[in-house]
């Protein structure tokens, strides 16, 4: 439990929450609060799904510029590892993530976004990589994620620019992937959550290592990493449920031990 992150566990879904005034942002001892979160939510088994959630005002107004803004080359070269560090150490949970955003999404608070599986965005959310504007770009993954999350000219608008993008135009180009009012943000990507929550946790686990693991690579690698995948499945307790339970029940009835 850190002083800026809290991690919430309820009924299989833990929800890592930020809360740092003002706007969260994000200096590196809520970096490191942020890449412990990750580590305890991906060794507990009884998490099977996680919310990523800034509270009612806002997601995370970026990496703190007040902390950075007299930092030397040869600090940063050092930082800058912790920078990606906590992003990585998010994307790397092997659990469905939903990031619930409400408010401020901008620079390190959206590349927290990009990190998570899925994104629900409030009516109000503003999204962006302002970093162009402090003369530096995204640090924490931001050129990577975002350029494979919505096309690189996309990725290069927003990035070049630093402009805020509405909840409306993130929706159309995919940097999230549902808008619902600002008060539901949360009880909606708790919804979206919870559909996991009984679900074959070690099938989930590899879906979404081999699609996030395949997009790094050429097809012919990707293919053998779901092949590997794929044939390993048939070691799980779940696969052997799930056949089961279609063979005698129909689809969709079985019920998953998540082993
Ligand atoms: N770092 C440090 N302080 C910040 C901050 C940030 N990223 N964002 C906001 N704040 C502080 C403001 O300085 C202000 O503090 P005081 O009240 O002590 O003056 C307080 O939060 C409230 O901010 P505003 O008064 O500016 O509130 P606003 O409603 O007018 O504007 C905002 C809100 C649009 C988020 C605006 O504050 C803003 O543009 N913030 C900076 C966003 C940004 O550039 N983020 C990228 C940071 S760099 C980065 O993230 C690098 C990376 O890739 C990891």
């Amino acid at each position: 439990m850190g002083e800026f992150v809290r991690v919430e566990i309820e009924d299989g879904v833990a929800t890592i929450r930020l809360g740092r005034p003002k706007m969260n942002v994000l200096n590196a001892q809520m970096q490191g609060e942020i890449a412990e979160a990750a580590r305890q939510v991906s060794a507990d088994d009884d998490v099977r799904a996680v919310v990523v959630y800034g509270g009612e005002k806002v997601f995370a107004a970026g990496a703190d510029i007040k902390e950075m803004a007299e930092l030397s080359y040869v600090t940063m070269s050092v930082r800058s590892e912790r920078l990606q560090g906590f992003t990585k150490a998010l994307a790397a949970v092997p659990k469905p993530v939903i990031a619930a955003i409400t408010g401020y999404a901008l620079g390190g608070g959206l590349e927290v976004a990009l990190a998570a599986d899925f994104r629900v965005a409030g009516e109000g959310a503003r999204l962006g990589q302002p970093e162009i504007q402090l003369g530096i770009i995204p640090g924490a993954g931001g050129t990577q994620r975002l350029a494979r999350l919505v096309g690189p000219a996309r990725a290069k608008d927003l990035v070049f620019t630093g402009r805020h993008v509405k909840a409306d135009e993130a929706l159309a180009i995919g940097l999230v992937d549902r808008v619902v009012p600002d008060a539901d943000v949360y009880a909606e990507a708790l919804k979206l959550a919870e559909r996991y929550k009984n679900g074959p946790a070690v099938a989930l686990r590899a879906a979404k290592q081999a699609i996030d693991s395949g997009l790094d690579v050429d097809l012919d690698t990707g293919l053998e990493i779901e092949r590997l995948q794929f044939s390993a499945l048939f070691a799980t307790e779940d696969q052997k449920i799930g056949m089961k339970s279609f063979v005698d029940e129909g689809p969709g009835k079985a019920r998953f031990t998540g082993r």
